[in-house]
């Protein structure tokens, strides 16, 4: 491995019960309930997929502009969550381990689909151990297609099959694949059938 490529949310810091929080605040203002396990459905998917999957469950349609202003509500809730973040909420040796790569000589990119993720970074503090960010503000193509780890790969100038992806979701391990990298999978085999190994947290591999 010469270049580590990493989702953000559910790898390096748990911000799915904020997503959840804000996802479940726009259902109930709609007029029906969004559960914790609806909310898998949203893992790794990008803010309209996201929002798309919602409707569908909650049985509501709605135009373009009109699904514009719910994504910003929606979003506006959760910048208000994140925004109280700090450096307690990193999840166990994602630092540890961030750090441990590093100093081998591996270098690192972010590989997220969340366009708030550098303002996350930030309150994390741990934006200095990325020599490269890739977030939804950069791609134009949401997991599982490859772009984002593709062009993580490319400006760390490293081809992808000497790097290796660490994901939650089983879209970035698909995405991961489809652009020629192997896959750590952080979760359960249950949940990430197709990755190269699973472990339960970055903490399991210091
Ligand atoms: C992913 C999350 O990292 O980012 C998804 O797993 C989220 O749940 C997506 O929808 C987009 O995030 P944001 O912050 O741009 O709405
Ligand atoms: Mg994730």
């Amino acid at each position: 491995m010469k270049g580590g490529l990493f989702d953000l949310d559910g790898v390096i810091v748990d911000t799915a019960k904020y997503h959840y929080l804000a996802w479940k605040r726009l259902a109930n203002e709609l007029g029906f309930d969004f559960t914790e396990h609806d909310n898998e459905r949203l893992k790794g998917v990008s803010r309209m997929e996201s929002l798309r999957i919602l409707l569908e469950i909650g049985g509501v349609e709605a135009a373009e502009d009109a699904r514009a202003m719910m994504a910003a509500r929606k979003n506006a809730w959760y910048v208000e969550y994140i925004s109280k973040m700090d450096a307690s909420e990193i999840l166990p040796g994602a630092r540890e381990y961030l750090m441990a790569l590093r100093s081998r000589g591996v270098k690192i990119a972010l590989g997220s689909a969340s366009k708030n993720a550098p303002m996350i970074l930030d309150n994390l503090g741990i934006t200095p151990l990325f020599d490269a960010i890739v977030d939804g503000n950069k791609v134009s193509h949401a997991k599982p297609d490859p772009e984002v780890f593709l062009v993580g790969a490319r400006e760390l100038g490293l081809n992808p099959t000497v790097c290796v992806v660490f994901e939650d979701a089983a879209a970035g391990v698909e995405a991961a694949h489809r652009g020629g990298m192997r896959a750590v999978g952080i979760g359960t085999h249950e949940a990430l059938p197709a990755a190269d190994i699973v472990v339960p947290g970055l903490s399991a591999l210091l």
